[in-house]
């Protein structure tokens, strides 16, 4: 139980935490559904493994030095090989690229590169030929304040590939939820 001395007259948000369990709710969902995202494919790699898989909890959040946040799920196959390679790269698509919402989908990493071309870019990482753009980024911190994991990766090259109207979710069905 926390301790509430008589002189203070509100709670702390550590206080009103430990009251009640945040929980998301219907009401919260319709506002953070009308939020917009960039849809990516980010792609890692460890040795001769290839991955990647759409992501949209993606964010510039310093311009000196370069930082990205991407926020992956623990039960991804590519957090896995994000910790073990400590890089990542981010894939712009294009509005023309929606099929790449299925192909980065399933579970098997040979698939989702089967038929498409690519290359390595400095980090290893695959770089999707056409693609809006890329970043590659190197893994400078990370943190686990909920249910994602926050990889903050410093960019160490970036392209701009061709001029294209990019993937966002306004192209898109609905929001990136993250329930698992
Ligand atoms: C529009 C969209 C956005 C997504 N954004 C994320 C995201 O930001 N983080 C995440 O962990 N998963 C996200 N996902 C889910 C992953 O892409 C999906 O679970 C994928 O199969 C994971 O692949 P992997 O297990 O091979 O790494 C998103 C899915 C879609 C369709």
């Amino acid at each position: 139980m926390f301790r509430f001395s008589k002189r203070q007259k509100t709670l702390t948000i550590g206080q009103l935490n430990q009251l009640e369990e945040i929980k998301m709710k219907p009401e919260w969902i319709k506002a953070i559904s009308k939020m917009t995202f960039g849809i990516y494919v980010l792609t890692t790699t460890d040795k001769e493994i290839i991955n990647g898989m759409i992501a949209s909890w993606v964010s510039m959040i310093s311009y000196s030095p370069p930082l990205i946040v991407a926020a992956v799920h623990p039960n991804r196959y590519s957090h896995m090989i994000i910790e073990k390679s400590a890089c990542f790269a981010l894939n712009i698509l294009s509005q023309d690229q929606k099929d790449f919402l299925s192909r980065f989908k399933g579970p098997d990493p040979n698939a989702k590169f089967a038929g498409i071309d690519y290359r390595k870019g400095k980090t290893g990482s695959p770089i999707l030929s056409g693609c809006t753009g890329y970043m590659e980024c190197k893994i400078v911190d990370q943190y686990k304040p909920g249910n994602h994991t926050l990889f903050i990766g410093e960019i160490i090259n970036a392209k701009l590939l061709k001029d294209s109207i990019p993937l966002s979710t306004l192209n898109y069905k609905g929001v990136y939820l993250g329930k698992d």
